[in-house]
């Protein structure tokens, strides 16, 4: 299968690196500490969601209300976790297949650019050494509504000066399909909860995938 596209728009965590690896545990441990349960199939449903709205799934299963000032709290705790583990990324933590891959693409032609929920964004490119590296980045600071809004999508788009209808977008968050999709891009799956959700037009088998599809 081919897709004719001049754009690609990457989401950031679980796509360009492992940082849904640190989310989880941030979250964890929060969890931890009010008791709450908390588990992988559960931070399945965090993919692509901003941090409140991820705090309110994982206070779903709270025996106890809790005031908009202790979670604003628990949101700024489990962020301070988050921000220590991204301390100890390098840019040997992009894998050689990304950055390869990354750098074909810009070779073929195709503008690159991201489209993140997560306001961290440019702290953890900066950290994995592609600071500089893409046309245009929209993130969590961009937006006010996270996936599966297509704002970031249709921002990212918009920074490229690229129709939606020449981008495909590469997601490990089903939310991110389905922002995708109703930005009227094409929707490309890699692992998480994206992966055959029934929305996505492709699913990749891995990220150098993108190298035999466009
Ligand atoms: C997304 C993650 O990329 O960013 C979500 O998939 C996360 O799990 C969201 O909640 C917001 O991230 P941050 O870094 O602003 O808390
Ligand atoms: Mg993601």
């Amino acid at each position: 299968m081919k897709f004719q596209k001049k754009a690609v728009i990457f989401d950031l965590d679980g796509v360009i690196c492992f940082t849904d690896r640190f989310h989880y545990q941030a979250w964890k441990a929060l969890a931890d500490r009010l008791g709450i349960y908390f588990d992988e199939k559960i931070n399945d449903r965090l993919r692509g969601v901003s941090r409140m709205a991820s705090l309110e799934i994982i206070l779903e299963r709270a025996t106890e209300a809790y005031t908009q000032e202790q979670k604003e709290a628990f949101a700024e705790e489990k962020n301070n976790t988050y921000r220590e583990l991204l301390k100890n990324m390098s840019p040997a933590d992009l894998t050689d297949e990304v950055k390869n891959t990354l750098i074909e693409l810009r070779n073929r032609g195709y503008k690159l650019s991201i489209g993140s929920s997560s306001k961290n964004t440019k702290f953890i490119l900066e950290r994995i050494g592609l600071g500089d590296f893409f046309d245009a980045i929209a993130d969590g600071t961009d937006i006010t509504h996270s996936k599966p809004d297509p704002e970031v999508f249709l921002c990212s788009a918009k920074k490229i000066g690229m129709d939606p209808a020449d981008c495909a977008v590469v997601e490990d968050a089903k939310a991110g399909i389905q922002a995708a999709k109703a930005a009227g891009m094409t929707a490309l799956a890699l692992h998480g909860d994206a992966e055959n959700c029934g929305e996505e037009d492709y699913n990749l088998v891995n990220f150098a995938d993108l190298l035999n599809i466009l």
